[in-house]
């Protein structure tokens, strides 16, 4: 018997999603599918990290904001610039639509946005003292508290005129992203967009760092699933239709192996010092694929 912390429902009950139609008119069909998948030891999702229509809206309008916000950013960016007023313009821009940032006090965190340079591949803190440079790389990460519901993206921005190596990193790293979206497809599995992520990385003679990953998103700022980028097809979560997570995967020029930085305890930096470069976008899986509600 499949073990199931979900309650058993009438056919005639209402849907558990909140739609309002009958379970056997909504997520009848749904759950026996998963029943099956979980039989066949397949990894499946708890109903609490199905989205409901009601959830979907609300994190729609944090989406919103969060894409708001990095397209700010975009308009404003340049060398001369410090890290500190990249963080300004995140707070601003957020708290104008009455939304929060997430980072913020999250988990001790000290600013509203992570801001990483070259080298350090996640989590960089914004400071005055860090002015952007013509050639550099950055990655601004931004996430959104909207009415209690979250959003999760960011991106690359080349400041000046960066070298070769380093914008086919930037462009590379985006493509591999949306490599790893198109595997995003209802009954499919995390595995088979971490590993189109990870051949595409590797076949550019790049890395996938992999003690950081994805993460499921709306409810909570981390949900469950943890999503790794050097997953194989056909394992991991099944990809139900309503689960919503990251594509983040951060890439490598060289080595995969990352440390933290002990000053701080956040900043993680590549081992060998080697750029390293990073896109997220928070997908939906649809009835008949995905839907990106923030890049
Ligand atoms: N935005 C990051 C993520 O994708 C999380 C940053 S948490 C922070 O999970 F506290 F460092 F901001
Ligand atoms: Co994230």
């Amino acid at each position: 018997m499949g073990m199931s912390a979900e309650k058993k429902l009438g056919r005639n009950d209402p849907c558990w999603c909140g739609c309002g139609k009958k379970y056997k008119a909504c997520h009848e069909e749904f759950d026996r599918k998963l029943e099956n998948l979980r039989n066949q030891k397949h990894i499946v999702p708890a109903r609490k990290l199905i989205k409901t229509p009601e959830q979907i809206a609300k994190i729609r309008e944090a989406c919103k904001v969060n894409v708001e916000v990095l397209d700010t950013v975009a308009s404003k960016i340049c060398a001369g610039m410090s890290t500190e007023e990249i963080d300004r313009i995140v707070y601003e821009t957020t708290t104008k639509y009455h939304a929060i940032p997430a980072p913020l006090n999250y988990e001790g965190f000290p600013k509203s946005v992570c801001t990483s340079i070259n080298d350090a591949v996640c989590h960089g803190i914004p400071s005055p003292d860090e002015i952007l440079q013509d050639g550099d790389i950055i990655n601004v990460d931004c996430s959104t508290i909207l009415d209690g519901y979250f959003a999760d993206s960011s991106r690359m921005f080349m400041i000046g005129n960066v070298s070769p190596e380093a914008r086919k990193l930037v462009e590379t790293v985006k493509d591999c992203m949306y490599k790893g979206l198109e595997q995003v497809k209802p009954w499919g599995f995390l595995g088979d967009m971490g590993q189109a992520v990870h051949d595409m990385a590797r076949a550019n003679g790049y890395s996938v760092v992999r003690e950081i990953g994805g993460h499921g998103v709306g409810c909570e700022f981390h949900e469950d699933p943890w999503v790794s980028y050097v997953s194989k097809k056909g394992t991991e979560m099944v990809m139900a239709p309503g689960l919503m997570f990251t594509i983040e995967p951060m890439i490598n020029a060289g080595r995969p192996e990352i440390f933290i930085d002990e000053e701080n305890n956040w900043t993680v930096y590549t081992e060998d010092g080697s750029l390293s470069a990073q896109w997220e976008i928070q997908v939906l899986v649809t009835e008949d694929g995905a839907e990106v509600l923030s890049w």
